[in-house]
C-alpha cells in the first residue's frame, strides 16, 4: 500500500516508524514531516492544512491511504475531500470531526447518548457567564468553545479565576473567534486517562491506554502545554476497565452520530477522568494524542496498516490490535522557553547513542537540518525519548537513561514523568 501520513510531530515519527515495519506498505510519504520521519519514509512540503495540495499529492502519487496525524487537516475537510477523490482517509469527516472542533457539539451528542460527562452549560454573552460561576462557586471549569490549540481551558480553582478567564476568552477575545461562547462544566476529581480505539462508524476496536503529563513543571505545576510526557498503561487502567469506557463513553456516540448521518470513522481519543462514579467524559480528539501515541506505539505487536485498512472499509468488527504488556515512558524534551517562546537553533546530538540503549527510542518533532546538515532545535516541542521495559520502573530508568545520553543545550525536561504511576503502582501492591 501507498500511504500517505500528513503531519509533522512526534506523533507523526511513532506512526511512520510503527507504519514502516508493516509488510503491506510499499511507500510511505509523510506531509510535511520531519528530519525523523525522512528515515521511514519521503518527506513533502506541503502545509498539513492544505487540502486542495494534499489531495492533488495524493491522486498523483497514487495513494491507498491517507492518515492524518493531528485535527487541522480533518477540521480543513481533508476526509471529505478524499472521500471525492476516491482516497481511503483514516480520519472524519469536518461534520464527525466537530466532536473535537465543538466543545459544545461534543456535549450535545453525549447528552443524546447519555454518556457520563460534566454538567455543562454553553453562554455566547459575558455576563451571563459571569453571573453562572457565581452561582456555582469554585472549582469549575472554563472553556474557550471553538479550538484553540489546548489554550482554552482554564480550570479555575477559585471564583477569581473562572471570572479572569471569562473576562480574557469572551471581552478581551484573548483567542480571537474561538473564545467568543464558553462551555462552563462542572469539575470532576479523579485520575485523567487518554483512550484511543479505532473506529469504522460502527464498531470501536480497542487500541489502548495512556497517561499525559500536561503541566510544564514537575508535580503538575506551572502552565498547560501539548504534553510533557506520557506512560502507557496507566496504573489502575487495565485492558478491562478500558473495554468498559468504551461501551460508556465511546460506542454510545459512535451509535448517535451514525444515527445523526454523520458516522464518526478514525482514531477517536476519549479523554476521561476515572472518577469515584465511574469513567466519564472530558472531552473526545478525533485523533491520536501526542505524546501519548509516542507511549502506546513502541507496544503495539499487530500490523497496524491492514487494521487502518479495515478502518476505511467498514471491516473493523474483524480486526484485531495486539498491545504487548510491556511498559513504556515517553519524556518529551522541549527547547527552553516553551510553552511561551522557546529557544532554537542549538544542535542536537547523541540521538544515535540514546537509540544503542536497551529498550529506548527517541522520536523527532519540531527538529530542523541547518545549512551544515546539524540537527538543530526548532521549535516547541523537539523530541520524546521513550524507554520500553517489562515494568514500568525500568521503562522509567530506561527513558531517563536515554535523555541523559541527549545532548542539546537548549532542553527542558520533567524528570516526574511516570512517578505517579509508580507510587500508585506500590501503594496498590503494599495495600494502602
Ligand atoms: P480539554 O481541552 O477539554 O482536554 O481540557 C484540558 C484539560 O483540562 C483536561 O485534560 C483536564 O486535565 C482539564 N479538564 C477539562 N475539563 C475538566 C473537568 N470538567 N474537570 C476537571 N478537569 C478538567
Ligand atoms: N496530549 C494531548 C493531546 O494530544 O491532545
Amino acid at each position: 500500500m501507498r500511504v500517505l501520513l500528513v503531519g509533522g510531530g512526534g506523533r507523526e515519527h511513532a506512526l511512520a516508524a510503527t507504519l514502516a515495519r508493516s509488510p503491506a506498505l510499499t511507500a510511505l510519504f509523510v506531509t510535511p514531516g520531519n528530519p525523523g520521519t525522512a528515515a521511514h519514509g519521503t518527506n513533502v512540503a506541503i502545509a498539513m492544512d492544505d487540502v486542495p495540495a494534499l489531495v492533488a499529492f495524493a491522486q498523483a502519487q497514487r495513494i491507498d491511504l491517507v492518515l492524518p496525524g493531528p485535527e487541522a487537516p480533518l477540521v480543513a475537510g481533508l476526509a471529505d475531500a478524499c472521500a471525492v477523490a476516491g482516497i481511503a482517509c483514516a480520519g472524519p469527516t469536518a461534520e464527525a470531526a466537530r466532536l473535537e472542533g465543538s466543545k459544545s457539539f461534543a456535549k450535545s451528542v453525549c447528552d443524546a447518548a447519555g454518556i457520563p460527562t460534566a454538567r455543562w452549560e454553553r453562554f455566547e454573552d459575558a455576563q451571563s457567564a459571569h453571573a453562572f460561576v457565581r452561582l456555582r462557586g469554585a472549582p469549575i471549569v472554563v472553556k474557550a468553545d471553538g479550538l484553540a490549540a489546548g489554550k482554552g481551558v482554564v480550570v479555575a480553582a477559585t471564583l477569581a479565576e473562572a471570572e479572569a478567564a471569562i473576562t480574557a476568552f469572551m471581552q478581551h477575545a484573548t483567542l480571537g473567534p474561538a473564545g467568543a461562547a464558553v462551555v462552563i462544566e462542572e469539575y470532576l476529581d479523579g485520575d485523567e486517562v487518554s483512550l484511543f480505539a479505532l473506529c469504522d462508524g460502527e464498531t470501536a476496536l480497542l487500541l489502548g491506554a495512556a497517561q499525559d503529563h500536561k503541566r510544564i513543571g514537575e508535580g503538575d505545576t506551572g502552565a498547560n502545554t501539548g504534553g510533557m510526557g506520557a506512560v502507557s498503561p496507566p496504573a489502575f487502567f487495565d485492558r478491562t476497565t478500558q473495554e468498559t469506557a468504551l461501551d460508556l463513553l465511546v460506542r454510545p456516540m459512535l451509535r448517535e452520530m451514525a444515527t445523526r448521518g454523520t458516522p464518526f470513522r478514525g482514531i477517536l481519543f476519549a479523554g476521561l477522568m476515572l472518577t469515584e462514579r465511574g469513567p466519564e467524559l472530558i472531552e473526545y480528539n478525533v485523533r491520536l494524542g501526542d505524546p501519548e501515541a509516542q507511549a502506546l506505539l513502541p507496544r503495539l505487536r499487530s500490523d497496524l496498516l491492514p487494521v487502518l485498512a479495515a478502518l476505511c472499509d467498514g471491516t473493523l468488527d474483524q480486526a484485531r490490535l495486539h498491545l504487548a504488556e510491556e511498559s513504556c515512558v515517553a519524556v518529551v524534551l522541549a527547547g527552553r522557553g516553551y510553552p511561551g517562546q522557546p529557544a532554537t537553533g542549538a544542535p542536537i546530538h547523541g540521538i544515535d547513542r540514546a537509540e544503542a540503549m536497551a529498550g529506548v527510542r527517541v522520536f523527532q518533532a519540531a527538529t530542523a537540518l541547518d545549512p551544515a546538515g546539524t540537527l538543530v532545535g526548532a521549535g516547541g516541542r523537539v523530541l520524546t525519548v521513550v524507554g520500553t521495559a517489562p515494568t514500568l520502573a525500568a521503562a522509567r530508568d530506561a527513558a531517563y537513561a536515554g535523555v541523559a545520553a541527549i545532548d542539546w543545550p537548549d532542553a527542558i525536561w520533567r524528570r516526574d514523568i511516570g512517578v505517579g504511576a509508580l507510587e500508585r503502582d506500590l501503594a496498590a501492591r503494599v495495600g494502602i
